[in-house]
Order: C-alpha cells, then structure tokens, then sequence
C-alpha cells in the first residue's frame, strides 16, 4: 500500500491495515472530523464495529456526515465523551469477552476549531492506562503527538514516558518521528500487545 512519505497519519493507516480485520472491534479515542475513523470502518467491514469518541459536538456532527457519506454510518458508534472516562466506557461499550483489535490517539485539537480545546497529558494517560487492558494479545495502540500547540511537549514526554516503561516481554514500541521537519514535528507511536 502506498502512503505519502511525509505523512505519519499514512503510516499509522499502514501499521492498522495489518491489525485489525473483517469484524473486529476498533477505537478511535479522538475522532475528530472522522478521517480515522472511517478509515478504521473501512477495514472492520459490515460486521465490525468502531467505538469512536469525542468531547466536542463539532467534532462528531463532521464525523457522522462523512461516514453517512461513505455508507459506513451502521459500523460506527460515534460518542459525546471525554476520553479521560474510557475505563467506563469500555465497561459499558464492549460486549463481554470482546477485545479490541485496535485504538488510535490523534492527540491535539480539532483543526479549524477551537484550538483550546485539546487533549491533555491528565486526560491521555488516563484513557491509554484504561485501554491497554481491553487490547487484545496482537492488538495496536498508535498514538500520534505534536509538539505545537499549549502543552503538546508536555503531553508527548508524557505519552513517551508510558510507552517507553510499557515490559518488553509484553509488549514492543516503536516511535518515528520526523527527523528533518525542524518546526513543530510529530512522533507517532506504534505500541503492540503480544
Ligand atoms: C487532531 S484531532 C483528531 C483528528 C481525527 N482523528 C481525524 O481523523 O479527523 C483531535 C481531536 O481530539 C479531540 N479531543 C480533545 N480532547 C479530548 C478528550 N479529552 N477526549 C476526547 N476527545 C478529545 C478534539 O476535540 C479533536 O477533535
């Protein structure tokens, strides 16, 4: 599959690609305008299910609409929700015995919106410490950081600081980072249960 070099968001749909598949159950913990979202749809099909959540209306009124564009309304369960509750809400969401095969963080704010609300190192920690529980053995985490807006180097450290203490014998991580973009660059974290 080819994905456009400079991009960690074609990257990050590649290392998913190989995750998860027909019928599994996928998170989108920041769903934004959706794009992940539907990529995640795409790839659980019909009889998938992609648990996607925002905290801002705005966010999932752009996300239902593209979905409902593409046909993939009826795979997508799109929620009003911050994510620092994710251990509820995976109690509540995930049908007993269920595991997800998958869980994308898109950190940051909602671009062309209001760039105060964004997520957190409080609130992401949270929510990464509730999910990796409910991955399945196989499953990915992928965690895409900046280092632009308020906070954002304070929530990376903290997101590399889990990843990195996550054990080796049950787990590996890989993080790529954009090596030659000198202004604001980005690290996407690859994070596989075993
Ligand atoms: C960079 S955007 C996500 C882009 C999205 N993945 C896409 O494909 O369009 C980050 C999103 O995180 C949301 N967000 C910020 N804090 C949040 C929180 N605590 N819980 C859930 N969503 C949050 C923002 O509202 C924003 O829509």
């Amino acid at each position: 599959m080819a994905f456009p070099l400079s991009e960690l968001i074609g990257l990050c749909h590649l290392a998913l690609s190989g995750s998860c598949g027909k019928g599994d159950t996928v998170l989108d913990a920041t769903a934004g305008r959706g794009h992940d979202t539907l990529f995640l749809a795409s790839l659980v099909g019909a009889e998938g299910r992609v648990l996607a959540l925002d905290r801002q209306e705005e966010a999932l009124s752009s996300a239902a609409v593209l979905l409902r564009e593409r046909g993939m309304e009826n795979r997508v369960r799109l929620m009003l929700v911050d994510h620092a509750e994710m251990a509820e809400l995976l109690e509540r969401e995930l049908p007993v015995g269920r595991e997800l095969s998958a869980a994308v963080f898109n950190l940051g704010f909602l671009p062309g919106s209001d760039k105060r609300i964004r997520t957190s190192a409080a609130s992401t920690l949270k929510a990464l410490k509730a999910v990796w529980p409910f991955l399945r053995h196989g499953g990915l985490l992928c965690v895409h950081a900046y280092s632009g807006h308020e906070g954002a180097v304070e929530e990376a450290a903290a997101v590399d600081a889990w990843m990195s203490a996550l054990d080796w014998k049950s787990s590996r991580v890989t993080a790529c980072g954009q090596r030659n973009k000198t202004v604001r660059p980005e690290t996407l974290y690859l994070a596989r249960k075993l």
